[in-house]
C-alpha cells in the first residue's frame, strides 16, 4: 500500500515537473524510473529494520575515506559492497590529490579530524580515460591543467614505462604510478602530517580497479603512522 501510495507520488511530482511517460528514451530509463526505484528501496530498507533511516540520519561514522575516480563505473559502494554511512566519498577526475584543491582538502580535514576515519584508500582504475587524455598529446581544455600531475609521473618513470611494449599495458602500468603518486601526496599534508603527529592511526592505500574482471587490487603502497 505505503509503497503504491509512493509510486503515485513520484508521478504526481513529475507531472509537474514535466516528466511524462512518453518521454522516456527508447533505449533506456527516464527519471521516473531512478526515482520510482528509490521509493522501493526506501520501503524495502524499512521493512527488514524499521529504524534503518531514522539510526542512519542520527549519526554517520564511517571508518573508510574513499577518493577515487568520477568514472560512473567505478563507484565506491557498489564495488566494496559497503552500505550508506560506511564509506565517505570524494571523486574526481582520475582521482588525483591536487594540493591546493580546496574541494579534496575540505573532504580530507572533515574526515580525519571530525569522522575520524581509520583508512583512507585512493583507487583509480585500469583504462582510466583520465590518465589516457593526459598522454594523448591533444588539446581537451581545462583538464589538461587538471591532468598535470598524471604527466608528471610518466615524466619522473619514463625510462621504466618505455620498456613495457604493449601501449595498453604501458597505460595501465601509468595509471598504478599515478595511484601510488597520490597516496605519496597525501602522505605529504599538512592535515595528514599532523594527525600523524597527534597520534592518530590513519592509513592510506593505493588501490586499483579493473574495469574487466571488476576486482580491486591491493598495489602495496600503503602510509602509515
Ligand atoms: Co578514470
Amino acid at each position: 500500500m505505503a509503497l503504491t501510495l509512493g509510486l503515485l507520488m513520484v508521478r504526481w511530482f513529475n507531472r509537474r515537473a514535466g516528466v511524462n511517460d512518453e518521454q522516456k528514451r527508447p533505449e533506456g530509463r527516464d527519471l521516473t524510473d531512478l526515482l520510482a526505484h528509490n521509493v522501493r528501496w526506501a520501503e524495502g530498507k524499512r521493512e527488514n529494520d524499521p529504524d534503518y533511516f531514522k539510526r542512519l540520519s542520527a549519526l554517520q561514522r564511517p571508518e573508510y575515506l574513499w577518493i577515487g575516480c568520477s568514472d560512473s563505473r567505478v563507484p565506491a559502494n557498489v564495488i566494496t559492497g559497503l552500505e550508506p554511512g560506511e564509506v565517505f566519498v570524494h571523486r574526481n577526475v582520475a582521482n588525483l590529490v591536487h594540493r591546493g584543491d580546496i574541494n579534496l582538502l575540505s573532504v580530507l580535514e572533515f574526515a580525519v579530524e571530525t569522522l575520524e576515519v581509520r583508512h583512507i584508500i585512493v583507487c583509480g582504475h585500469y583504462g582510466c580515460g583520465g590518465v589516457q587524455s593526459a598522454m594523448d598529446g591533444h588539446r581537451h581544455g581545462i583538464i589538461d591543467h587538471w591532468l598535470q600531475p598524471v604527466r608528471d609521473v610518466a615524466e619522473s618513470a619514463k625510462d621504466h614505462l618505455e620498456e613495457i611494449a604493449d601501449p595498453e599495458d604501458r597505460m595501465n602500468r601509468l595509471c598504478e604510478l599515478s595511484i601510488e603518486a597520490q597516496v605519496e601526496s597525501l602522505r605529504r599534508t599538512p592535515i595528514i602530517k599532523s594527525a600523524w603527529q597527534r597520534g592518530k592511526e590513519i592509513y592510506i592505500h593505493g588501490w586499483v580497479y579493473g574495469l574487466e574482471d571488476g576486482l580491486l587490487r591491493d598495489l602495496q603502497c600503503d602510509a602509515a603512522p
